[in-house]
């Protein structure tokens, strides 16, 4: 596990910006494909908005690029709640991605419909993979966290956090309002989890999740712990605050 603070939240966009399209390269000349997940919620937005600048689009293999998404609200595509719609504004419609390559899930389908179509789609991913494996292996899983602890849409003591049988699922935020994520296991499966986290209405969280009790179900962001992969925080000075001076070093 890797922590990395930056000044702010530009600076910790542009330092993504720049590996995520090394990790691209590396990914791209590795195996047939880059497979990445992405997250949603406001922290991203500034990554996806430098993805789509030339200085960082063209280094990136976008022929060989998968895109899917971690999590998504159950809203339509154009929905401004949309997660894919965030991605789609941000650089998607930017960059030359075949349509192809864009995995998104249908959050304008009933849950339980869409969750198992995604279900497919990653056991696609899987089923892809040479030599094949049994979890969808990514590339790079982009995770944000939430005040109280959830990642994904992974929430506390959320059901989804005990899938064990389905790679993707139907969720409730707190708020009552439905999601659809992928499960523990997909992200602790893959090659890279990076957390992006900015702000100092996080510092308490990040603090609790990467120095405090272990208990995922109450703080489903402890969960996540790659099992072959690695694990780096990006954060910003303000999201770092908390953080004891030995987990700073
Ligand atoms: C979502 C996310 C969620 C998000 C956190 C942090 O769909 O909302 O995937 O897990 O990453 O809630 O959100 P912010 O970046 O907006 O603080």
């Amino acid at each position: 596990m890797t922590i990395e603070i930056l000044k702010d939240g530009d600076a910790l966009a542009l330092r993504v910006a720049d590996l995520f399209a090394l990790a691209a390269q590396e990914s791209a000349a590795a195996r047939p494909r880059f497979a990445v997940a992405l997250s949603g919620g406001e922290t991203p937005r500034a990554l996806y908005k430098l993805l789509a600048r030339q200085q960082f689009s063209q280094k990136v293999p976008w022929r060989r690029t998968h895109l899917y998404w971690g999590d998504e609200r159950c809203v339509p595509p154009d929905d401004p709640r949309s997660n894919y719609g965030a991605a789609r504004d941000g650089f998607i419609k930017h960059v030359p991605i075949p349509a192809e390559n864009v995995h998104r899930m249908r959050g304008e389908d009933l849950p339980e419909e869409a969750a198992h179509e995604y279900d497919g789609e990653l056991r696609r991913l899987a089923a892809q993979a040479k030599p094949r494996v049994d979890v969808p292996v990514f590339d790079l899983v982009l995770l944000g966290l939430g005040t109280d602890g959830h990642t994904a849409s992974l929430f506390p003591h959320g059901d989804a956090l005990t899938v064990e049988d389905a790679f993707c699922t139907p969720a409730t935020a707190p708020d009552g309002s439905p999601r659809l994520t992928v499960t523990a296991p997909v992200i602790n499966a893959a090659r890279r989890v990076w957390f992006l986290v900015s702000g100092a209405a996080k510092a308490g969280m990040v603090a609790e999740v990467i120095e405090g009790l272990r208990v995922p179900m109450a703080v489903p962001a402890q969960g996540v712990a790659p099992v072959h992969g690695s694990l780096t925080w990006f954060l910003d000075e303000a999201a770092a605050a908390e953080l004891s001076p030995d987990a700073r070093a």
